[in-house]
Parts: structure tokens; sequence; C-alpha cells
């Protein structure tokens, strides 16, 4: 309720409302025995320091009693309503409290009225509405009328529920695991004779309810869980409960037999149990699983195992036979098979090629060479063998979680001499010249010298052997003049080739003072210098100390 003073100013509109009335009421909902606090809500504009008078009303059909009159501080001016026998009291703030609250006064105080009134500053009024609730306080009854029945597309009444009673009256829902039951339409044939529920009204003013379950029966309801879920509410209160009603078994043809491994990851020579189970109601009977009619059998897994399917048939008395099977799944993995020489031609082109299989399919196959990561394709090809090619290659071949190698020793044979003609020499008469064969050679080569010209044979070379190379070193002299222009020359032979190599000598010179050197390494004479220094240097410390020592050592022996 508003009173106001509107003053229109050129284009302003001032709106001036001297009071001002709001209620803001709630619905009030209490316990059975609870004593019932209602509070008369509402916000005042402009009645600033005024203290109003509270009147509560129950609005009934035809009448409208005055159950209390209430001004704060006041206690003259406060009362309970003439004629009112129900005992009332009133609070502080003017809520009207009913204590110990009982059904019975959901009759008078349903609906209730606040009217405040601030005499010449205004008044108002505001409606509520009051229950007193009763929830069930023992938990729903389940039952069940039998624990067998055969399929029906008619609704079969399979057990009832019973509510504690309450007030107001408790609601029965039916779930099939989370999923509410469709009782179907009101006017099913069921429910024409008997809705199915019968409501017991208590003398304290509370019902309770019972409910039939009553539904097609199928294949999808054997065994499975329903519950009975009653709920009582009032306003914003609710109480739900929920109780499982008993199980029973649906009779239907198997129409489906399956076989279960107790393992999914099988290794060869593993056991497995394999299980047979059909559906149907009553249980199907095993005609055959793997020759024998036992549910469970166990395999012995060889790799031939692999894909192998395992049947079973079942029955039961309103079906035909049905058959399952189990397919036999067997991880392994092949050690892998090596194609390719195992003695490869220096110089030839050479081809590894691995290959391996397994469940699951082999993944990755990849070539290590002595033990290092060689290759990631296979097959393994080099164009032109090298002596270095030769070595352990292993092939390593991985599918799932497994890994299986093979290795090969793969060795390169050949020979291959060096074309470098050297010839280590100090031409003056009376030193040596040297002349070095060097060959690689795979299996290890023979070295024959010859001096051409000259029957004799060469037999002072001497043959050095580092990995696949062999040196023989030829040193002939004392040179004279009978070395001038003298050609040697080195025959090697290895793997069934022969290379010759030859050596021509120079003119030697029988009176030439000095050494010369014709290797073109030269001589360091400046390193030469500083050596003799130094040999000069670590001399005189030598001597130096010696004397030194004989000098104390003359002392000491004076002194004894
Ligand atoms: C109180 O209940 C009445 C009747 O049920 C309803 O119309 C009204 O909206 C409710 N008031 C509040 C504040 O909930
Ligand atoms: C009314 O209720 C109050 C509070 O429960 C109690 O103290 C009082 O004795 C009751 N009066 C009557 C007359 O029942
Ligand atoms: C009833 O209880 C069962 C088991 O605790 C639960 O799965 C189901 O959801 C509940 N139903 C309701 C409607 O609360």
């Amino acid at each position: 309720m508003m009173i106001c003073i509107r003053i229109v100013l050129g284009l302003f509109f001032i709106a001036k409302c001297s009071a001002q009335i709001t209620f803001m009421l709630q619905n009030v909902t209490a316990e059975v025995g609870s004593d019932a606090v209602i509070p008369c809500i509402y916000e005042t504009v402009g009645l600033e320091g005024m203290i109003p008078t509270i009147r509560w009303y129950a609005q009934q059909e035809s009448s409208r009693p005055r159950l209390y009159v209430f001004v704060q501080g006041d206690e003259g001016s406060t009362f309970k309503g003439k004629g009112i026998t129900r005992n009332l009291t009133i609070g502080m703030d003017g809520s009207l409290i009913i204590p110990q609250v009982t059904l019975a006064d959901n009759d008078e105080f349903s609906k209730l009225v606040c009217e405040v009134d601030f005499a010449s500053g205004g008044q108002a009024e505001g409606p509520l509405t009051f229950g007193v609730y009763s929830f069930p306080t023992t938990e729903p009854v389940t039952t069940s009328d039998l624990t067998e029945f055969e399929s029906s597309e008619e609704k079969v009444i399979v057990g009832s529920c019973e509510s504690g009673s309450g007030y107001p009256e408790p609601v029965i829902t039916f779930y099939k695991g989370d999923e509410k039951v469709n009782e179907g339409e009101a006017n099913d044939f069921l429910n024409v004779f008997n809705s199915g529920i019968i409501k017991t009204s208590e003398t304290d003013g509370t019902t309770s309810v019972k409910k039939t379950l009553s539904i097609p029966l199928s294949k999808a309801d054997d065994n499975m869980q329903f519950y009975c879920v009653v709920t009582t509410t009032m306003g914003s209160e609710s109480k739900m409960q929920n109780a499982t009603m008993p199980l029973f078994r649906v009779k239907y043809p198997t129409d489906e037999v399956t076989v279960t491994s107790d393992s999914n990851m099988i290794e060869i020579g593993d056991t497995i149990m394999l299980t047979c189970e059909g559906n149907g109601y009553p249980e199907p009977s095993i005609t055959s699983f793997n020759e024998g009619t036992s549910s469970t059998i166990s395999v012995t897994v060889t790799k031939e195992d692999n894909n192998r399917v395992i049947e079973c048939t079942a029955t039961n008395p309103t079906s035909v036979p049905v058959t399952g099977s189990y397919t036999i799944n067997v991880n392994y993995l092949d050690t892998p098979m090596i194609t390719g020489s195992e003695i490869v031609k220096l110089g030839a082109a050479f081809e590894l090629s691995c290959a391996s299989s397994g469940n699951p399919q082999v993944s990755s196959i990849m070539w290590k060479k002595n033990g290092q990561d060689y290759s990631q394709s296979n097959p393994i090809n080099v164009a032109s063998a090298a002596f270095s090619d030769q070595g352990l290659y292993q092939c390593v071949a991985t599918n799932g979680d497994k890994t299986a190698t093979q290795e090969i020793e793969v060795t390169v044979n050949g020979l291959s001499v060096n074309n470098e003609e050297k010839i280590f020499e100090s031409i003056d008469s009376g030193n040596t010249a040297e002349m070095v064969c060097v060959a690689e050679a795979n299996p290890a080569p023979s070295f024959v010298w010859a001096r051409v010209g000259s029957e004799e044979e060469v037999t002072e070379a001497i043959l050095t052997q580092n990995g696949m190379t062999y040196t023989s070193t030829l040193t002939v002299g004392p040179l004279d003049k009978t070395f001038s222009n003298v050609k040697y020359t080195c025959t090697v032979s290895a793997d069934g080739e022969t290379v010759e190599k030859s050596f021509v000598l120079p003119e030697i010179e029988t009176d030439k003072p000095e050494k010369e050197i014709l290797d073109k390494s030269g001589s360091p004479t400046a390193g030469i210098i500083i050596g003799i220094l130094v040999a000069l240097l670590v001399v005189a410390i030598i001597i130096a100390i010696f004397i030194s020592y004989v000098y104390i050592g003359l002392l000491f022996t004076r002194d004894s």
C-alpha cells in the first residue's frame, strides 16, 4: 500500500511517497509435535519511528477469525483473539507461535493473514500458507508374489510395496535400476478394477499407501533389481525412502552363449581357463564344450593354437541349441631368419634380409652391427663391400612388448694392394734402402720378394700386421754401385688374387760424403740441434750431481 504525493516540475517527475509497506511473507511448514513460529515479515518506507499494530487472522471458508493482536512493547494492547480455543502465543517480533502442532491444525490454520496497521500512516495485509506434516517414520515394506514368472506381454503383478503412514499422502514410484518403471495409462485393464493402490487412513490423520508393481515381463526383467521409492512432500520439505524389491526370475529361451577366458594375454605354454555361459531361464545346460559338457575347460596353448576357435553349445527347455565360441589369441614372436651371404667378395654388392612373424604382427625390424645401431630399414644393401663392412650383424624384430634377435657373421674376402711405391733410402754407399709393400687382405696374404735378374731368393723381408693391413718391409744393403737401378718386385697373393708391385733403386754413388735423405718428409735439422743441446744439458746435470756426491762422500770419510 502506498500513499504518494506527485509533483510535476517542467520535464522532471518527482514521486515522493509518504509511506509504503511491502510484505515478504514466507509460507511455513512444521513437523507434527514441533512449535511452529510464523513470522510476519515486511518493510516500510516513510514510517520511521512508528510502531504498528499487527493482527493475525485465519482465513477460513466463510469466516476470518482474528487470532492475535500485537503491539510491540505494549502488553495492554497485545492479546489473543476472543473465542480462539487453540493454545497460541506471540513472539517478541509479532511472530505467531502455534505450540506442539498437530495435523488437525491444517484444518484451521492452513491460510493465515498478517495485517500491519500504522493508523494514519497506512495499513496493509498479506497472506501465507501454513502446513503441518508427518513424514513416515517406518521404512517401506516390499513383498513378492512369486520368485519365478513366465514372460508376458500383459501386465503381471510381481510384488507390492507398502509405505509407512504419513501426511501428506506418501507417493510410491517404482524404479528398475536407475530408471523409472513405466506404470502405464490410468485406464489400463488392471487399473479399471483396481488402481493397484490401496490407501489406509489412520486415526491420527496420516495415510499409508500400498501399491502393486504390475508390468509386462520379458527377458530384460529377469533377475533385475527393482526399487520402491516412497516420497512424502510438503512445500520445500520432503522425505524420500528407497527399498529394494525382492528379486525374481522370468523364463525366457537361451539365445546367447558366450565363452570367456580368464586371461587375454596368452603366451606359448600358458594354461587358460575357458568358461561357457548361456543366458536364458531356467539356466541352460551345456551339450558340448570342446567335446565335453563341463562348463569350464583348461587349455595349455601352443603357437599352433593361435586363432583356434573353441565352440560351446548350450540350450534350455524353451530354446533351440545355441553355439558360442572363443578364438584363442596367442602372443608370440618367431626367432628371425636372415638370408644373405656369410662370405662376401671385396667390392661385390651384398644384401642381408631379415624376416620374422608373430602375433601381433611384427612392428619393426632393424639391424645392429657389432652391437651398435646400424640400420632402421630392412633389408641392408651394400653396393660395394669394403673390409669395414665385415662384422657381426644382428637383426632385431619387435612385436608388442617382445623382441627376438638373430645374428650373422659376415666376412669380406679379397685383396687390395696399396699402389704407392715408397723406397726409404739413404743413397750413401754402406747404407740400406727400405722398400715397403702394403696390402689389405682377407684371408692373410702371402708376400714374395724378388730381385729382377737374380735367381736368388729374397727372404729377409719382415711382415707386420695391423688388423687386415699387412706390411712387408724389405731392407737391402749395404748399398754399393751394384744396387744402382736394380728392380725389386713384391708379389702379394690372397683369396685367389695376385698383385705385383715393383721398386727401382736409383743410381748409387759410392763417394757421396754426406747423407741425403730422399724421402720427401725431409729432416727436421732444427729439431735435431735442440735435441742434441738438451742431451748435453742432461749429461752436464748428471755429471754435476755425480761430482757433488763424490765430494760429500769424501767429507764424510774424513770425519769418520
Ligand atoms: C505460498 O503458497 C501459496 C499456495 O501454495 C503459493 O501460491 C505462494 O506462491 C507461496 N508463497 C511463497 C512465498 O512461496
Ligand atoms: C500453551 O503452550 C505453551 C508452550 O508450549 C505452554 O507453556 C502452555 O502451558 C500452554 N498452555 C495451555 C493452556 O495449554
Ligand atoms: C535407490 O537405491 C538404489 C541402490 O542404492 C539406487 O541405485 C537407486 O538409484 C535409488 N533410487 C532412487 C530413485 O533414489
